[in-house]
């Protein structure tokens, strides 16, 4: 949890380290969470919670996992089968995010560890920033608080800060899942947006319908959106599904916005891209090797930087780690994980 105007106001406590002699499943914690959601932990396991937040490294996250069955993650904490292979005690890997990249799933299943993660939870939070993003964006608001800021408002000018109009518009929605869909309703029902979109399966009828959404294949996609957003899991095909021949399909005078996952985009085809004028402008909440953005993105005026605060609210936060914690309970005491990404051979229940 960041050190930044902490949820609710509350001070990190330090929790003491898990008690080894005990005969309960122990788990880790891989990152600071709500104080109640380590109090539950507690009510069914030792826990050793990471009281610092600091990020851990592999070998330290592996120090820490030895003896215990479950672990408490997030998007950040690489699981892969060099760390499953060293802890052939771990049962259940349950992570606090919707996105799961970052662990080897199939590593997970055939060493018996159940992955879970936190869907839906996080749908209307990250579909308000996705869209306050593209807004963002279009209508270039941190440029014009800068602007503003640094004394340069002057007078009212036609020419001045002039972007593209989002109601009305056409929006292109890559990766029409739930938070896709809570995207086009934002768009079609709210802005009165034209939605067309590109998913491997077409949605049915019933869903399409409200919102007057239309599937086309990923070239008219690009071609014919005033405003394209992703939201589809990072998974190795996925790599650099914009990259710069996408870019040179899409229109000069329209916005890309990534909520989904860095790696996504090529990042240095769309510095390239924003910097010659080929693309209006766009919004970025996550990069590829984030934290660290790609050599010049901060220079440009033309793009909004979000460091990965997507689902960033305190009650969505809360919420996604309830959900991390019910399921790692579940895995644990022989219930019925509630979002598994898996079904591992082993049993997962360790108890
Ligand atoms: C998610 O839940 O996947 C968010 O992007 C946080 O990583």
């Amino acid at each position: 949890m960041s050190t930044q105007r902490r949820p609710g106001g509350e001070t990190r406590r330090a929790q003491p380290e898990a008690t080894p002699s005990s005969t309960r499943p122990a788990v880790l914690v891989a990152r600071a969470v709500f104080p109640e959601a380590v109090a539950r932990l507690r009510e069914h396991f030792d826990v050793e919670p990471n009281a610092e937040d600091r990020a851990w490294s592999h070998e330290e996250l592996s120090r820490r996992l030895r003896g215990k069955q479950g672990l408490l993650a997030t998007a950040g904490e690489p699981i892969d089968d060099a760390l499953l292979a060293e802890q052939p005690q771990l049962r259940a890997v349950c992570l606090m995010t919707v996105g799961y990249n970052n662990v080897d799933v199939g590593a997970c299943s055939r060493r018996g560890v159940l992955v879970t993660n936190a869907p839906g939870v996080l749908t209307e939070t990250t579909a308000d920033l996705g869209f306050a993003l593209m807004m963002a964006a279009a209508r270039r608001f941190p440029e014009a608080e800068r602007f503003l800021r640094s004394g340069q408002w002057k007078d009212w000018r036609v020419d001045q800060l002039v972007g593209r109009d989002v109601h009305g518009a056409t929006l292109g929605i890559l990766g029409m899942g739930r938070i896709g869909q809570a995207i086009a309703r934002r768009g079609a029902l709210g802005f009165g947006m034209k939605v067309i979109y590109h998913n491997r399966s077409r949605l049915p009828p019933e869903v399409e319908a409200p919102l007057g959404a239309r599937w086309v294949d990923k070239a008219t996609l690009l071609a014919e959106s005033d405003h394209l957003v992703l939201v589809l899991p990072y998974a190795p095909a996925n790599h650099h599904a914009i990259g710069a021949a996408e870019l040179a399909r899409m229109k000069p005078t329209a916005t890309l916005t990534n909520i989904a996952r860095g790696g996504i985009v090529d990042d240095a085809a769309l510095s390239a891209a924003l910097r010659a004028g080929r693309l209006f402008a766009a919004g970025l909440d996550v990069y590829e090797g984030e934290p660290e953005l790609y050599p010049g993105l901060l220079e440009l005026p033309n793009v909004v930087l979000l460091p990965h605060i997507g689902s960033a609210t305190e009650a969505t936060r809360r919420a996604m780690v309830g959900c991390a914690v019910d399921n790692l309970v579940a895995a644990l005491t022989g219930g019925v994980p509630l979002t598994p990404v898996n079904a591992p051979t082993r049993p997962s229940a360790s108890a």
